[in-house]
């Protein structure tokens, strides 16, 4: 992945994590990719990964992040261990595609989320419907799912996140330059918690 973040993913992230403010959450933070994104504008940071070997890598970058406070914590966002409306914002990049129980995920980061609060999200997603792409996608999720930790290619996120009752503000819809064909369609914006 080393060359699509830095085609497109690196930029894309510092541009999204602008808007990170307050008390904020990280839903499969991974292994800190958009640890150096955040501003000081965070004064707290709650960064949770399920998978306990990058939650270790995690931990190792934390000392990078500009936030005023930051914590590592396991979990996954289909059950967050975390107060209702207690955060200003939850970041998501790169994740709704994997998270076993979708629509219960989002219910989890809007309970979690104040009213008002600020949903961000970058995600690869479905091609258009009745696209050669979207093809493509549906015939080759069910082994992509397997081989690659339940990440789907043909979720269609932004409808979910709408479903889910967030409001979105905006929107980017752009090709994920030098990824693989399938994987290249993404979205990536804020959602209001309505
Ligand atoms: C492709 S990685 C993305 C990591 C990071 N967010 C990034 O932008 O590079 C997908 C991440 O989602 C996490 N993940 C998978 N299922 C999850 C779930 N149900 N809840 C929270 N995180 C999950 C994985 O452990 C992994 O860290």
């Amino acid at each position: 992945m080393a060359n699509v973040e830095d085609a497109c993913l690196r930029e894309w992230r510092m541009d999204l994590l602008e808007n990170a403010a307050g008390r904020v959450l990280e839903i499969g933070a991974g292994t800190g990719a958009n640890i150096e994104c955040y501003t000081p504008a965070v004064s707290e940071l709650v960064l949770t990964e399920p998978d306990v070997h990058m939650r270790g890598r995690l931990r190792k970058k934390v000392s990078r992040c500009k936030a005023e406070k930051t914590m590592v914590t396991e979990g996954s966002v289909e059950l967050i261990n975390q107060d209702d409306a207690s955060f200003d914002c939850v970041v998501g990049t790169l994740v709704l595609c994997s998270v076993r129980d979708l629509e219960g995920g989002l219910k989890e980061i809007k309970r979690v989320l104040k009213p008002g609060g600020r949903l961000l999200f970058m995600e690869h997603v479905a091609a258009p419907r009745g696209s050669r792409r979207r093809r493509w996608q549906n015939w080759i999720n069910p082994v992509w799912r397997r081989v690659n930790s339940n990440c789907h290619l043909n979720r269609e996120t932004e409808q979910a996140v709408v479903a889910a009752g967030f409001s979105i503000h905006w929107v980017r819809r752009e090709s994920m330059r030098k990824a693989m064909p399938i994987v290249r369609p993404t979205i990536r914006g804020i959602a209001h918690n309505v």
